[in-house]
């Protein structure tokens, strides 16, 4: 069998599928790799590296018409579906909630697709699979950096002879993966950290990682399923925005993360909220996208500027930012999924095995996976979890 590592095409994509590290450990399973030329540059990790470890350097026709199983981060391009062939296999973070049609693309071709963003989470056997979280917590911690770098002021107490710098009051709103690592970054930095969150177990995580976690009166635990939020109603959410407002207005820097599944993320600061906070604070907003953001000033991608002087930040691939650490994280999660599919050199799919029947989308020509194909059906309705 020959896996083939994918060289990322998306714009602004550093990340790789697979690092040395894990070329070497399939080649002692006497697995054959293929790697793109120049895959793992963007994150360090030279061809050389790989073909010390055991792969062979191929061009990406190569790739796309000898790998059996094609390993990528992104989903591929349009070039690229044109190279896949009926009988292949692609294993990628490849979103089919939010792209369902694409998904049926590839049934089309004939390819099997699995994604790494369907692995149930609250499976403890599949945690070391989890690429969302995985990459979520590089997320969360390189928001605090990238906050951090922005800020006109420390981030610690300081007591100096020239003077002594109050440390800065961080905020994080949604605390899961990414919000507890941006929560623990920010102690670490020395900030004043208090953190909110609808789901009521994050009280006591958020706590045990110093940050003081904020009661609002308007609190209804909205825990959902699957380790997840349920969304909040309107008059729910109205309540919330109107008690953060105040406690927004006094914060120098706000990291939003919070997301619910298949929604568009909820508005958590409001414009009203932003003009009443402090020239040269920060707001930095991880769930922006297509859909919107937790920041009603947002512009995905972008960092935006407002007349009262706080910047709005929306970065949207914060793991390509750390290339090397993302994707030895990703790696690492890949093959632990790999290792669920390899049987004796053989790739085989069991689809009685959870993981399997919740991350291939595609098989034998079909969408295979439920919740996809609900999607793909005339009138079925949004709001399933990738
Ligand atoms: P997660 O699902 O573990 O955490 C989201 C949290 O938001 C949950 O704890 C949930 O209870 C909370 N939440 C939902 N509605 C809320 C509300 N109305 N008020 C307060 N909290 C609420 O997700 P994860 O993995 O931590 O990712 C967080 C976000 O970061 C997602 O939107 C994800 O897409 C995004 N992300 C962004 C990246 C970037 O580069 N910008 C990279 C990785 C993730």
């Amino acid at each position: 069998m020959k896996i083939g590592v994918a060289r990322e095409t998306t714009p602004g994509e550093r990340r790789v599928a697979l690092i040395p590290e894990a070329v070497a450990k399939l080649r002692t399973a006497e697995i054959h790799v293929l790697v793109e030329r120049g895959a793992g540059a963007e994150a360090f990790f030279q061809d050389v590296d790989y073909a010390e470890a055991g792969a062979k350097i191929v061009t990406t026709a190569n790739l796309y018409s000898q790998a059996d199983v094609i390993l990528r981060i992104n989903r591929p391009s349009p070039a690229e579906m044109q190279q896949l062939h009926s009988g292949q296999v692609v294993i990628g973070l490849l979103a089919p909630l939010l792209d369902p049609a694409a998904m049926a693309q590839f049934a089309s071709l004939g390819v099997t697709a699995i994604s790494l963003d369907a692995i149930p989470r609250t499976l403890s056997r599949a945690q070391g699979m989890d690429a969302l979280s995985s990459q979520a917590n590089v997320a969360g911690y390189k928001a605090v950096l990238v906050a951090a770098e922005a800020f006109g002021r420390y981030f610690p107490l300081l007591t100096t002879p020239a003077g002594t710098a109050k440390p800065a009051n961080v905020l994080v709103l949604g605390v899961g993966v990414a919000g507890l690592q941006a929560i623990a970054t920010a102690r670490r930095l020395g900030a004043q950290v208090k953190a909110y969150d609808v789901r009521a177990a994050t009280r006591e995580q958020a706590e045990s990682l110093g940050a003081q976690f904020v009661a609002l009166k308007s609190a209804v635990d909205a825990s959902g399923e699957g380790g997840y939020a349920r969304a909040l109603t309107a008059t729910e959410q109205a309540a919330q925005q109107a008690e953060l407002n105040d406690i927004i207005a006094a914060q120098d820097i706000v990291i939003t993360t919070a997301q619910v599944p298949g929604r568009r993320p909820p508005v958590l600061v409001t414009a009203e909220a932003v003009e009443c906070m402090r020239p040269g604070s920060i707001v930095l907003d991880m769930a922006a996208g297509d859909l919107g953001g937790n920041c009603e000033l947002s512009q995905p991608g972008k960092v935006a500027m407002t007349k009262n002087g706080v910047a709005i930040h929306a970065p949207l691939n914060l793991p390509s930012s750390m290339p090397t650490g993302s994707s030895s994280f990703y790696s690492r999660n890949i093959y632990n999924l790999l290792l669920n599919f390899i049987k004796r050199g053989e790739f085989r799919l069991d689809f009685d095995d959870e993981v399997t029947a919740a991350t291939v989308i595609t098989h034998g020509g079909e969408v295979v996976q439920t919740a996809t194909k609900q999607l793909l059906q005339p009138k079925s309705r949004g709001g399933a979890r990738a």
